[in-house]
């Protein structure tokens, strides 16, 4: 029986991103570039899939080991082109069977591309595409409806830098070609690298046909530079908003908002322009959020307003009917139902009760400034009064009441009011005395 391999590639040194991370782990809207094409490899029927990395990638390994199931490592000793990386991978593949190389900077080629190449019956099939911006893929050669060859963008003379059909670097290719010409491959050229690209001349020369099968630019972008990962970004934004859009999501500025990949929304939720969405973010229905705010790792249920300028971190949970209004940053807590914290407030490793109101500027102090974090319980119907230091670990009972500008260091009972500031002097008529004093 034929068997199906998938190749994919992330060996490569990154170099033109200038970075300490490998390009295939830079995120585009909060997922590494390479688990989009594992997300989408895993969904496809292969008999398996190998990962070509260098030994220097043992955090790649890893990542991938412990975010998917039947990946095997292959280790590219050096990076000396993807030929060579191709070749790495030749002792895994049987003589009869078909393989897909894909590239790891490559992330949103679609799992119907990738079918389309698993059913194909040509013997060399590449992925290909028209573009404006050819840049530096490299271009195709052909004729009607055969591919001669592809030229690296640095070994293309000036009429060929023109030519607009360019390779995505995908290509199926049944094994006993690879066997046959991924050896053949030379790297007497300007980068002296083992172009795998070279394959395609070489299977003309052998009389195996190459055809190619065209996609939009937009599933192809490879992504080398920092440029083309703002690019990348661009499209997956562009892809999560009309997602949204289309499942009932009123985005009233698309293009000043930040949207992780992993958002869900319920119906009529409104995002107002400037907003930051980071990963691990959900929300009910009927949810506002309203300009300036950012989001990361919270539960919000339904009716709920946030914003403008919130901050709501990690590990938050937001009960239906809440508000939380400007300049509140909340972390590591939950608030129930009909809770407000409207006004410049820290709420941190705390949990509210229902209908309680936090007054302006109130905080919990949390932190005991050298290690240790402690918790804030308030209860249900509580109000704590503006300018209030709760100072954690702190428990405050059902339907307390804080007065304002407290400093509350002990626990406060049920139907209880609490008073932790200094009581106020009044000197009767001493400002006249004063002003005097100083001339006025
Ligand atoms: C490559 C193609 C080019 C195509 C473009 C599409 C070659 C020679 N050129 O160029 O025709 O238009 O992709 O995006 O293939 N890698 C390894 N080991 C290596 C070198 C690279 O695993 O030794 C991996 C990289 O991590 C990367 C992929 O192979 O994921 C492609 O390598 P890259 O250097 O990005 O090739 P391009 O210059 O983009
Ligand atoms: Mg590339």
């Amino acid at each position: 029986m034929s068997t199906t391999s998938i190749i994919i590639l992330a060996a490569g040194k990154s170099s033109r991103m200038h970075s300490t991370t490998s390009k295939v782990m830079h995120l585009i809207s909060g997922k590494p570039a390479l688990s989009y094409i594992l997300d989408t490899v895993t969904s496809i029927k292969a008999d398996q899939v190998l990962l070509v990395t260098s030994p220097f990638m043992e955090d790649i390994r890893e990542y991938v080991s412990n975010s998917y199931a039947n990946i095997k490592h292959i280790i590219q000793e050096k990076s000396l082109g993807t030929g060579d990386a191709v070749k790495t991978a030749l002792k895994e593949l049987n003589k009869k069977g078909k393989t897909i190389i894909l590239y790891g900077d490559t992330p949103f080629i679609s799992e119907s591309t990738i079918n389309e190449l698993k059913e194909s019956s040509q013997d060399i099939l590449l992925v290909g595409f028209h573009t404006n911006h050819p840049k530096s893929y490299g271009r195709l050669i052909t004729y009607d409806d055969d591919l001669l060859e592809i030229v690296e963008f640095t070994e293309a003379n000036d009429e060929q830098k023109l030519l607009t059909h360019c390779n995505s670097g995908i290509v199926a290719i049944k094994n006993e070609y690879l066997h046959k010409l991924i050896p053949l491959i030379k790297n007497k050229n300007a980068k002296g690298e083992f172009y795998l690209t070279d394959i395609i001349k070489l299977a003309n020369y052998h009389d195996i046909p190459c055809q190619v099968y065209n996609v939009e630019r937009e599933e192809v972008i490879g992504i080398n530079t920092r440029e083309d990962l703002s690019l990348a970004e661009e499209i997956m934004q562009n892809k999560i908003k009309t997602r949204l859009m289309n499942q009932g999501v009123t985005i009233i500025n698309p293009f000043t908002s930040y949207i992780a990949y992993d958002f869900k929304a319920g119906n009529d939720v409104t995002i107002f322009p400037n907003i930051f969405i980071g990963n691990n973010v959900s929300v009910g229905n009927n949810v506002e959020i309203h300009s300036f705010s950012h989001l990361d790792g919270v539960t919000v249920e339904d009716n709920v307003k946030i914003g403008p300028f919130a901050r709501i971190r990690p590990q938050t949970y937001l009960s239906k009917d809440v508000k939380i209004g400007n300049f509140v940053e909340v972390k590591n807590s939950k608030i129930g139902a009909e809770s407000k914290i409207n006004h410049l407030s820290y709420i941190g490793d705390s949990e509210i009760g229902w209908e309680t109101n936090i007054g302006a500027g109130s905080i919990t102090c949390n932190y005991d400034g050298i290690k240790k974090k402690s918790k804030t319980s308030i209860g249900n119907q509580v109000a704590i009064g503006s300018n209030v230091c709760l100072v954690a670990p702190v428990s405050i009972a059902d339907r307390a009441y804080i007065a304002a500008g407290s400093v509350i260091t002990k626990d406060v009972d049920e139907d209880d009011l609490a008073f932790g500031r200094a009581k106020q002097v009044t000197l009767k008529e001493k400002a006249i005395s004063l002003r005097n004093k100083h001339g006025q």
